[in-house]
């Protein structure tokens, strides 16, 4: 059956999400993790499918979805969110095509700086984004403890909290943290956030000075985060796990990057626990987060 390489279309998302659950999941169990992935609505997918088409692949053999990619842009970043071959196809050169397809999709926008998140542990997708120009960075470790555990001792947090709405006045905000924490807008990001209903996100204010912004998942997850300097970033942290631990989720969890000591041990010390260790790698001059925490490797 011959392979093909085509650009995805919306009624391929639902079934290269199973395909991606599939693989995480054959992945984690395989290296002694347990599964990672459940299956969610591939909204954000449709989003970006919808924004700019040339950064969703697949390959399909015979009808059946085979791998798939996908990146996004935003200003000069490039960001590969998802590159999956299926399990028993894998080795077979598919991901390295697809991959090469993504890499067109950063080379039309003009992108200066590439990035994405894989596993730590796996070999495979390091060795490959290596021959492609992208090298690691930091680790990136997804933590979680129970609720109860996080609020012990924490310390009061210094910062007030006030909803992120879709006014002018707070998508410029929104515009000035993340230009300081990532270098470029997420606007068009933050518009898709606003429409998760499983989703809240905030601004955190000191005085009249807006510092950060947080979301917090209905599962207890938090992220995005970002702030205006790195001295910050503790006391935002600390305040969104206190938003995260009054919700009704059991666990609270979050993508701690490896060069953000100071919340690094405020979450160990809060009883976090590393669950699975995740790595950033990018183009050579980027990566240095000291003032962001990403959602997932496939938002960042
Ligand atoms: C990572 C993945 C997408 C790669 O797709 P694939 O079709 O299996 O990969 P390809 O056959 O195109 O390329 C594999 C290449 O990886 C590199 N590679 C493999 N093992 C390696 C190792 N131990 N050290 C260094 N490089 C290695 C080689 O360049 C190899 O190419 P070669 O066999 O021609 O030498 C796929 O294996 C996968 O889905 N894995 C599980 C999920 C995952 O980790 N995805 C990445 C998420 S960011």
């Amino acid at each position: 059956m011959s392979l093909v390489y085509r650009p995805a279309r919306a009624d391929d998302l639902a079934t290269t999400d199973a395909l991606v659950v599939a693989c995480i999941n054959e992945l984690t169990l395989r290296h002694g993790f347990g599964p990672m992935a459940k299956a969610s609505p591939p909204n954000f997918q449709l989003f970006s499918l919808k924004d700019d088409p040339d950064g969703l692949w697949v390959a399909e053999s015979g009808g059946d979805l085979l791998g798939f990619a996908w990146s996004w842009v935003c200003g000069d970043i490039w960001f590969l969110a998802q590159l999956f071959v299926d399990p028993a196809r894998q080795g077979q050169g598919i991901g390295n095509e697809l991959l090469g397809r993504t890499m067109d999709h950063a080379r039309k926008t003009g992108a200066t700086h590439k990035a994405l998140i894989t596993f730590t542990f796996n070999r495979v997708s390091q060795g490959l984004y290596i021959r492609h120009g992208l090298f690691p960075k930091m680790p990136i470790y997804l933590l979680n403890a129970a609720r109860e555990r996080v609020t012990q001792a924490l310390p009061e947090p210094p910062f007030f909290a006030i909803p992120i709405d879709n006014s002018a006045a707070t998508m410029g905000k929104l515009v000035e943290i993340d230009t300081r924490a990532i270098g470029v807008s997420r606007e068009k990001h933050h518009r898709y956030l606003l429409t998760d209903p499983t989703n809240k996100g905030v601004l955190l204010y000191a005085g009249i000075d807006a510092v950060g912004y947080c979301y917090i998942g209905s599962n207890g997850h938090i992220g995005p985060l970002a702030v205006t300097r790195p001295d910050v970033l503790r006391d935002v942290f600390a305040t969104s796990l206190k938003l995260a631990a009054d919700g009704a989720a059991e666990t609270v969890s979050a993508f701690l990057p490896g060069t953000c000591h100071s919340v690094l041990s405020l979450a160990v010390n809060q009883g976090m626990r590393i669950t699975f260790p995740m790595l950033l790698m990018a183009s050579p001059g980027y990566g240095d987060w000291t003032q962001y925490l990403p959602r997932n490797p496939g938002f960042m």
